[in-house]
């Protein structure tokens, strides 16, 4: 990109004069722009002030004080937007987010990927499946996700829908206003771990090890925080209220667009669909659509980072997406792979160095593999050599690791493989139900915690 069209003026709709990759293909153009029109009338999801809170907490980590932990499903879809699934989502987000409290002592903001996480890159555009007895083989649009097309292997299903927008957004907004609720009832009061764990702890396949270490832990943080609070400790506050931030790929961005908005007294422009909206792996080019709008909202934003890309693409992005190097705006989400971290991250740290970014580590999307028998998963083991290699690197080359990004859910699914449950190859047709990529399940999540605090724990 030229100097030129970098300085060229931004609107909610400058990106559509762009290479748009990962393009969705509607049908009717008259259909998409009612849907837009639609949206664009809707209230907002969040507002500038959270939006503003979540950036002060992200300056806050970047210079070593907080720690963000990101985590949720690969993919939300509307037929699981459903009570038990969301607050078991919050649990154990809240209980991987006390363990790393505890062993970090920095409070630790939570960035749930929900609410709106329905928009799915994919490797490829089409889907080709042999046709039953033995006919010519269909090809049909890939799955995008339920906020652009359907599931079920028909053409009307993969036919790009615009008003699954509009569901999308109407479902998002009901498991905020679930979560918003929970949240103000005392759902995740942390002075009480004991209300809100209860119905997991008593779930059989927890190993008493995990639950010992658990509940020693929350008693002592219980126990130090009733003390730091008789000691008229300020902190505590902080450390104490239990707030959660959304974030989703900012995939579609008709979507995201059209609830892009000014606000009464504030300067600059809100993308009001979600707090923290990343850019993913595919769609990070720096001439690129994805990266033009999201220039030019005042949100936090996230970037994937892989293991191919380049010190000069990461300081394009810095230059494009953070040109007033301004505190709290641009984090870097790298997913390298376990056996990359080594070779590539330094030197996209040091290309960096000097600039407002804060590093976050998904350890997940690198780490993928197929079975021999052709199932999705990924290995606990993979994971967490990600984790530590570059919790080592990022000391070797004194940058704050800022948070992590994980996906996991708080039900018991068998998608990963591994963990001390050990999980085997075999057991993961018992209960998988990630549309997408596999998922930790509540127990590899917490032990994941338990084993990143360790690693990060200052003492
Ligand atoms: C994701 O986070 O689900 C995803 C697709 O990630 P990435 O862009 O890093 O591949
Ligand atoms: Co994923």
């Amino acid at each position: 990109m030229t100097h030129a069209e970098q300085t060229s003026s931004w609107h909610p709709g400058s990106w559509r004069a762009r290479p748009v990759a990962q393009p969705i293909a509607y049908p009717d153009a008259g259909a998409l722009a009612a849907a837009e029109t639609h949206l664009s009338h809707l209230p907002p999801l969040v507002t500038s002030w959270e939006i503003e809170r979540l950036r002060t907490e992200i300056a806050q980590a970047q210079e070593g004080k907080r720690f963000i932990l990101q985590g949720g499903d690969c993919a939300e879809t509307l037929a699981e937007c459903r009570a038990e699934l969301i607050a078991n989502k919050l649990k154990i987000l809240l209980q991987m987010s006390l363990v790393l409290v505890h062993g970090l002592k920095k409070p630790v903001t939570r960035v749930g990927r929900f609410a709106g996480q329905y928009a799915k890159p994919r490797s490829s555009a089409t889907e080709t499946r042999a046709a039953a007895g033995g006919g010519t083989p269909v090809t049909l649009p890939s799955y995008y996700g339920d906020l652009i097309n359907r599931a079920p292997f028909t053409p009307e299903a993969r036919t790009p829908d615009p008003w699954l927008m509009v569901k999308g957004y109407e479902h998002a907004a009901v498991t905020l206003n679930f979560i918003r609720s929970l949240v103000d009832g005392g759902f995740a009061d942390l002075h009480h771990p004991e209300y809100w764990d209860l119905s997991f702890f008593t779930h059989a396949s927890l190993s008493p090890d995990l639950r010992a270490q658990y509940q020693r832990m929350t008693t002592n943080l219980a126990d130090g925080l009733r003390f730091m609070e008789a000691l008229g400790e300020r902190t505590v506050d902080d450390l104490t209220r239990v707030e959660f931030f959304t974030s989703h790929e900012g995939l579609n961005l008709h979507y995201e667009s059209a609830q892009t908005r000014r606000v009464p007294r504030r300067e600059g422009w809100y993308n009001l669909t979600t707090h923290m909206p990343w850019i993913g792996e595919r769609t990070r080019d720096a001439g690129g659509a994805h990266v033009e709008f999201f220039r030019g909202v005042r949100n936090p934003i996230g970037v994937k980072i892989g293991p191919r890309a380049s010190p000069d693409e990461l300081r394009r992005l810095c230059d494009i997406l953070n040109p007033g190097d301004e505190p709290g705006r641009l984090v870097f989400i790298t997913r390298m792979g376990a056996p990359n971290v080594e070779g590539a991250l330094p030197a996209l740290l040091r290309a960096a160095g000097g600039r407002r970014v804060l590093w976050m580590c998904d350890p997940m999307h690198g780490n993928g593999m197929t079975t021999a028998r052709g199932v999705k998963t990924r290995s606990f083991d993979a994971i967490l050599r990600e984790l530590r290699a570059v919790c080592m690197v990022c000391a070797g080359e004194g940058v704050p690791l800022g948070g992590v990004h994980f996906e996991l859910t708080g039900d018991d699914v068998t998608e990963c493989v591994g963990g001390a449950a050990g999980i085997t190859e075999d057991d993961l047709p018992a209960r998988y139900s990630s549309l997408c990529d596999p998922r930790l399940n509540y127990q590899q999540a917490l032990e994941m915690a338990f084993l990143l605090a360790h690693e990060l724990s200052p003492a």
